[in-house]
């Protein structure tokens, strides 16, 4: 199989699994982050089958969605590419990415010790991960997974905990105003390329006005006369 039929065919089985998912987590968001990633790798030196394969496959089993279970998305994309009979190596990487590109990987775990791994394939498609975490998207999407959570839109008695472990993180149930503090206002920082740097200033902007606004209107002032 030649590498452009093993990305269409991994798209197939990409779009058909997340049938239903939701919104910030469906074949859209893949979409998004698979065109990011080849826009962000020209500008890198990587292996363009594994960019392609990683950012189509990065979130084929989200966690969050799987009563937390890290497992089932590495298990998931490494069944489908040995099944595609894709060399050993590759779906390695490819696993490894799954395992490694996630927020919560950042995190400290209680006590316990984090292995991790790191390779320019990685980096690039973590920031293309990033970049859809932030900016108008950004913003859309964590409202969409807060309602799809029910979560409180903001409350002012709510306040944001900076210092969660990756355990607090994966349990929180706080307003989604403060995921900003605790996740989407850090990501420009932690970008690894130049290209997702650039890229996210401008959405990290956009995201800081959204707030002044979002404070404005939730304390209005009497219009000027
Ligand atoms: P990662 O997979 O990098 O750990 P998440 O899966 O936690 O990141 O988050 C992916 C996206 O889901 C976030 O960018 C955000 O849009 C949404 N999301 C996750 N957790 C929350 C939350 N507590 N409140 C609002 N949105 C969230
Ligand atoms: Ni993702």
């Amino acid at each position: 199989m030649t590498d452009s039929e093993l990305i269409e065919r991994t798209i197939t089985y990409v779009q058909t699994t997340l049938q239903g998912a939701e919104g910030g987590h469906d074949w859209f968001h893949i979409q998004r982050v698979y065109k990011n990633a080849l826009l962000i790798a020209k500008n890198e030196k990587v292996n363009m089958l594994i960019v392609s394969l990683g950012a189509l496959l990065h979130d084929i089993a989200d966690a969050k969605f799987y009563d937390g279970d890290e497992t089932v998305g590495p298990r998931m994309a490494a069944e489908f590419l040995k099944s595609m009979e894709v060399a050993p190596d590759i779906v390695k990487h490819v696993v490894n990415i799954i395992e490694n590109i996630s927020f919560k990987v950042s995190l400290k775990s209680n006590g316990q010790h984090q292995s991790h791994f790191n390779s320019k394939e990685l980096d690039v498609i973590q920031d293309a991960d990033r970049l859809d975490a932030i900016g108008a998207i950004g913003i859309a999407r964590a409202f969409n997974y807060g309602g799809f959570k029910n979560r409180e839109i903001y409350n002012p008695n709510v306040a944001p905990n900076l210092k969660m472990t990756k355990e607090e993180y994966k349990k929180t149930t706080a307003p989604t105003i403060n995921h900003f503090y605790e996740k989407l206002l850090l990501l420009k920082d932690k970008m690894n390329t130049l290209t997702g740097k650039k890229m996210a200033e401008q959405r990290h902007q956009y995201m800081l006005g959204f707030l002044d606004q979002f404070y404005a209107e939730w304390n209005p002032l009497p219009p000027k006369a």
